[in-house]
């Protein structure tokens, strides 16, 4: 990344993100789900607003007294439920501001992944006008205040007929109807954004929408918690016919409010408007990378197995029905468009194995820019020559620590588009080969992969847990799996340095059968 004041914010991000991991674990982290937590925040405030539809009396003179009915005779329980659902919808809004900057700091809303951040623009529109007509609900001075604020605001455009402003400056003209129009915008806006909250990570296979369990029962605890101490109170009812008092406002749904009133309407349109075009431009507005080619598949060599369309992030890979001579019934079909070309469909591939014979190196599905026999090719080079008794070779992702700082007379460094390219008999066949005494495999912290999945998929195939496996057979205390940010290079270091010292305390392996074959013969 280019810019110095993205990289140091970038690096801000990294110490954040290290700190909760420390506080709360790598599992538990809510930066690495901040989308997830938004939706979480979504469930309650839908639930909480349930409740509180009840009770409410949709009438100009009544709906003040209904809501204070809820916080005073049942504070114990509507009460903290009132404050559940105000506070709730704060929380969705920090959260979907911190999940935009963090997507835009790790770089992750331009290519193939415009479209989140492009549907991700209306969704924070949405999130506010829920927000906005629902504290016009309490009808107190403060929605009096926003609701002449709003009306005047949408007045400037000229696009309804007659002023909505003098509806709230002629008191009779406040019907009851008004109010269930209200209520009936209040409950529909957040509905629509339900459908575009669904649209938004379409394009995203798995898209995590359910934070860590710690998380969700922390998080609602806390809301809880809040609610009792400082509960959501309403201001004094609403009297058009004087000046509001001291208002005490929601900054989280109210920063444009006193812009409007110092500037004027022109301005506040200006502003949210403009911002609103910019970003939604911003996956455009990246001139200078060059998309990479998108994944290929080789029909000869694809099985249909699904492997990798199950473990493809952005659900590029599909499986179509196949009637050619193959005998296999399906073919995976990479859609150029959503592919990112991280390479984990290579990885995926049960035919990406160093071990099968043939020249050059085929697979079922691989990167017109980086093949799987480059990749064979490369372990070679890199491997070469390497001496000592803790020769390893470091594998890792061009978006984590810079590999190349680690070269060495016994260290090798394979970087790589992702470190979810990596196939696990990758390790299998540079330690079986005796190319390595070892091979350390350094990813991104997960939730912080720029390709979503990379690091998920590495730890659980390393495990044994996720095809394709790595072998039971291969010696544990031979491979090493270091997290690392881009800025932890010292950690990495240390991880490294560490492994070598474990590495030559080990006795040499045993020669693989066919190798002790050959010295027989
Ligand atoms: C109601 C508010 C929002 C919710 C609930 C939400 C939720 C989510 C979720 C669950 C994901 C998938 C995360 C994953 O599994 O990796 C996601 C991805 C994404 N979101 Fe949002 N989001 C919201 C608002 C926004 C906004 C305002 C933007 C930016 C304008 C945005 C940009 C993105 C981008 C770019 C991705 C894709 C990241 C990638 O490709 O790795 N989101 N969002």
């Amino acid at each position: 990344m280019s810019n110095p004041i993205k990289s140091a914010l970038r690096a801000g991000l990294f110490r954040l993100e290290s700190g909760w991991d420390a506080l709360v674990g790598r599992d538990a982290n809510p930066m690495y789900c901040l989308g997830a937590m938004s939706w979480h925040f979504f469930w309650i405030v839908g639930a909480s607003g349930l409740y509180l539809f009840i009770p409410y009396d949709t009438s100009a003179i009544r709906a003040w007294d209904s809501i204070e009915y809820i916080s005073t005779e049942q504070w114990y329980w509507g009460g903290m439920i009132r404050g559940l659902h105000r506070y709730a919808s704060d929380a969705m809004v920090l959260t979907m501001m911190l999940h935009l900057v963090r997507e835009w700091l790790l770089d992750r809303y331009h290519g193939a992944r415009w479209f989140a951040w492009f549907t991700g623009v209306p969704l924070i529109w949405m999130v506010f006008a829920s927000g906005v007509t629902g504290y016009w609900l309490v009808w107190d001075e403060l929605a009096q205040y926003l609701a002449i604020g709003t009306a005047e605001w949408l007045d400037f455009l000229g696009i309804f007929g007659q002023s909505i402003a003098r509806n709230f400056l002629n008191p009779p003209a406040l019907t009851d109807r008004f109010f269930t129009l209200l209520i009936f915008i209040h409950i529909a806006v957040p509905l629509f954004l339900l459908f575009a909250m669904w649209i938004h990570i379409l394009r995203i296979n798995r898209a995590n929408t359910n934070p860590p369990r710690q998380l969700i029962i922390g998080s609602t605890l806390m809301l809880v918690a809040l609610s009792l101490i400082h509960p959501a109170l309403s201001h004094p009812p609403a009297d058009l016919g004087k000046a509001t008092s001291v208002l005490n406002p929601d900054w989280y749904f109210m920063a444009l409010y006193p812009l409007y009133d110092t500037k004027g309407p022109a301005v506040a349109w200006s502003v949210a408007i403009g911002a609103s075009v910019f970003l939604s431009l911003m996956p455009w507005m990246v001139f200078r990378r060059k998309r990479r080619a998108a994944a290929t598949v080789s029909p000869p060599n694809c099985n249909g197995c699904g492997n990798c369309s199950s473990d493809c992030p952005f659900g590029a890979v599909v499986l179509r029905p196949r009637q050619d001579a193959s005998g296999h019934s399906q073919i995976a079909v990479v859609q150029p468009d959503l592919c990112t070309s991280c390479g984990i469909c290579v990885a995926s591939c049960n035919r990406t194995n160093p071990f099968l014979r043939g020249e050059p190196h085929e697979t079922g599905i691989d990167l017109p820019d980086f093949t799987f026999d480059l990749m064979i090719k490369r372990v070679s080079a890199r491997t070469h020559g390497l001496v000592g008794n803790n020769r390893v070779l470091v594998i890792g992702c061009e978006h984590g620590a810079v590999l190349d700082h680690f070269k060495g007379p016994s260290v090798g460094v394979l970087p790589l588009h992702c470190t979810g390219m990596m196939p696990p008999s990758m390790i299998d066949y540079v330690l079986n080969k005796d190319l390595v005494d070892g091979v350390l495999v350094t990813a991104c912290r997960p939730g912080e992969c720029f390709y979503r999945l990379g690091p998920e998929w590495t730890e659980l195939r390393m495990a044994g847990e996720r095809v394709p496996k790595l072998r039971g057979a291969v010696s544990r205390d031979r491979v090493r799996l270091s997290w690392a940010a881009s800025t932890e290079s010292k950690r990495l270091a240390t991880d490294l340095a560490e492994f070598r010292v474990a590495l030559a305390e080990l006795p040499k392996p045993e020669a693989p059968e066919t190798t002790k074959r050959r010295v027989a013969e």
